[in-house]
């Protein structure tokens, strides 16, 4: 018993080949995509803007499979894109027995299905046209650069060209055209690659293109990112509007906490001073010496030990005293001045 969707298949194959197997006699051949046996591809099918909301699928003539956007397996991804306008194929495990064959990429239009895009896969263990990797990058106003292998000797003499999916627009080697933008450059070694060079990359470069030779393509994806507006403006900005408000806040409060500390210090100077004159209105007693006499200490009353003061040194006058044989002054000489250290206790 075959289920709906079964039966639907089946007369849209019916239809299809009726329809479209016509138009595909009358065309050259196929697209062929020639891939690494045990490599994986990533085919894009671009669709118009309009049907982003319509059903997409990838199809398989080999085993008459179709396979709806979204979904992810083991060997093959069918995932879609609308913000590019595109789905992409991806399998996996390519094996040439199981794997060559036609495919195409279609979509339903009111419940019609519709072919955006054909292929015929071909897995080989030296492909056709290859490229090193299937997808680049580069940066806004940079460029990029593609090698495009070719390995048969019979494609020496074929077109080469690079194509981009979206409009099919191409680049050929060899070949003046006007039309052809002076920022796409081929060249040709004549033996085993070509090599495709963009410069001034645009945003809108971004997207699948495809160098080929003669009928055979590889597909490769390119990425163009976009480069940051003005990096030294945003530094200038910055420092606007985060450093300059941070730093006049911390000088806000670095002034008040000093001018906190210089009135707490002076009101605690004041005080000190006004101790100070008390101890030193102390020690102004008279102090006479012999010069067989002991050092005399001056006994200063100190009654803050932990005063940070503590080391200072005190200077003394102490006024000559006649008959002190220790210190004979010079002639006229009334008195001299001897510096004593004063040792806390
Ligand atoms: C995926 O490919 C590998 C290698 O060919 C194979 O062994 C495996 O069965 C495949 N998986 C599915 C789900 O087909
Ligand atoms: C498929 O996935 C993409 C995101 O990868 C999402 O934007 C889109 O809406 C999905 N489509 C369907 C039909 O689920
Ligand atoms: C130049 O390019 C246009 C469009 O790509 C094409 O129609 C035309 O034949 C080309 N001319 C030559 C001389 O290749
Ligand atoms: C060629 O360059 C012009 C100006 O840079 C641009 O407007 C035009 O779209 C380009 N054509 C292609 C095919 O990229």
């Amino acid at each position: 018993m075959l289920t709906y969707e079964q039966k639907e298949m089946f007369f849209f194959f019916i239809w299809f080949w009726l329809i479209l197997g016509v138009e595909r006699c009358s065309s050259v051949s196929y697209n062929r995509l020639t891939v690494k046996t045990g490599g994986s591809v990533t085919i894009p099918c671009y669709y118009d803007g309009k049907y982003t909301h319509q059903k997409k699928y990838w199809h398989s003539e080999n085993n008459k499979s179709s396979t709806y956007t979204n979904t992810t397996e083991e060997n093959l991804s069918v995932i879609d894109h609308p913000d590019q306008s595109l789905f992409t194929v991806t399998i996996r495990n390519l094996q040439s027995t199981k794997h060559d064959g036609g495919y195409y990429c279609a979509l339903k239009i009111e419940g019609k299905p519709t072919l955006i895009y054909d292929i015929y896969l071909q897995v080989q263990s030296a492909p056709d046209v290859s490229v090193m990797s299937s997808s680049v990058s580069g940066h806004e106003g940079g460029h990029i650069s593609v090698q495009c292998f070719y390995t048969l000797l019979r494609y020496k003499n074929n077109v080469k060209q690079w194509c981009r999916y979206k409009d099919q627009r191409c680049y050929t080697v060899g070949r003046t055209n006007t039309s052809q933008n002076s920022s796409v450059q081929i060249s040709d070694d004549g033996r085993r690659s070509f090599t495709v060079l963009m410069t001034g990359l645009r945003l809108t470069d971004s997207g699948w293109y495809y160098c080929s030779v003669g009928e055979a393509l590889n597909p490769v994806q390119l990425t163009v990112i976009k480069t940051e507006p003005d990096k030294e403006k945003d530094i200038y900005n910055e420092l606007l509007t985060v450093w300059l408000p941070v730093s006049s806040v911390l000088l806000l409060s670095v002034i008040l906490i000093s001018v906190f500390i210089w009135t707490w210090r002076r009101r605690h100077k004041q005080d000190k001073q006004q101790k100070r004159e008390i101890n030193s209105s102390r020690t102004t007693d008279m102090i006479y010496s012999k010069p067989e006499d002991p050092p005399i200490y001056n006994d200063i009353n100190d009654e803050n030990p932990n005063d940070p003061n503590k080391d200072i040194i005190y200077y003394s006058t102490i006024d000559f005293v006649p008959g002190s044989e220790a210190v004979k002054p010079p002639e006229g000489a009334i008195y001299s001045i001897i510096y004593s250290t004063v040792d806390p206790h």
